[in-house]
C-alpha cells in the first residue's frame, strides 16, 4: 500500500501520526521511513516536519534508517543488564557477525538496542519483529537466529 492511501485510509487528524508512520513502515522493504516520506506525511496531516521526525526518532518501533528484514531489539535497561543482556549481546554480534546498530550483510537482520520493553521478569529479554522472546542465553541467541534463517524448525 503506498503512503497516501494509508493516509487516506487512517485520516489526515494528527493523532494519527504514530499510526500512519508504522502501517507505512511495515510496507517498506527497508523499514526506513525517509525523508521525503516524513515531509509528505507533515503535508497531509498539517503538522511541521519537525514533529513527524521527532515522532520517527523517537519510538523503536520506528526508524529513519535503513533495517533488515528481521529487527532485533535487545533491551539495554538495568534488570536485563544484570542477567547478562551483555552476553546476549555478544552472541548475537558474534553469530550475525554484526555490531550492535548494524544490519547483516544480506539485509536479514538489524541489532538494536532498546529500553525497557516491559518483561523485566523474563530479563534478559529481546524483541525481534516485534515479538517478546526472554530468559534468553547464548545458547537460545544461536537456536533463535537459525530458526529467522530457516536453518532449523
Ligand atoms: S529491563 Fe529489560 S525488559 Fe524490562
Amino acid at each position: 500500500m503506498k503512503l497516501n492511501e494509508i493516509i487516506q485510509k487512517q485520516g489526515t487528524s494528527p493523532d494519527k501520526l504514530i499510526n500512519i508512520l508504522m502501517e507505512y513502515q511495515k510496507t517498506k522493504n527497508t523499514k526506513e521511513l525517509t525523508r521525503e516520506d516524513l515531509k509528505i506525511v507533515a503535508q497531509e496531516l498539517g503538522v511541521t516536519e519537525a514533529l513527524v521526525y521527532q515522532v520517527a526518532t523517537f519510538y523503536t518501533l520506528l526508524s529513519t534508517k535503513n533495517r533488515g528484514v528481521h529487527i532485533i531489539q535487545v533491551c539495554e535497561d538495568i534488570p536485563c543488564y544484570v542477567n547478562g543482556s551483555v552476553n546476549v549481546v555478544a552472541e548475537l554480534e558474534n553469530k550475525l557477525k554484526i555490531k550492535m546498530g548494524e544490519t547483516t550483510y544480506d539485509n536479514m537482520f538489524t541489532l538494536e538496542h532498546t529500553s525497557c520493553l516491559g518483561c523485566c521478569n523474563m530479563a534478559p529479554a529481546m524483541r525481534v519483529d516485534g515479538k517478546l522472546i526472554g530468559n534468553l542465553t547464548p545458547e537460545k541467541i544461536s537456536e533463535i537466529i537459525d530458526e529467522y534463517r530457516g536453518e532449523k524448525k
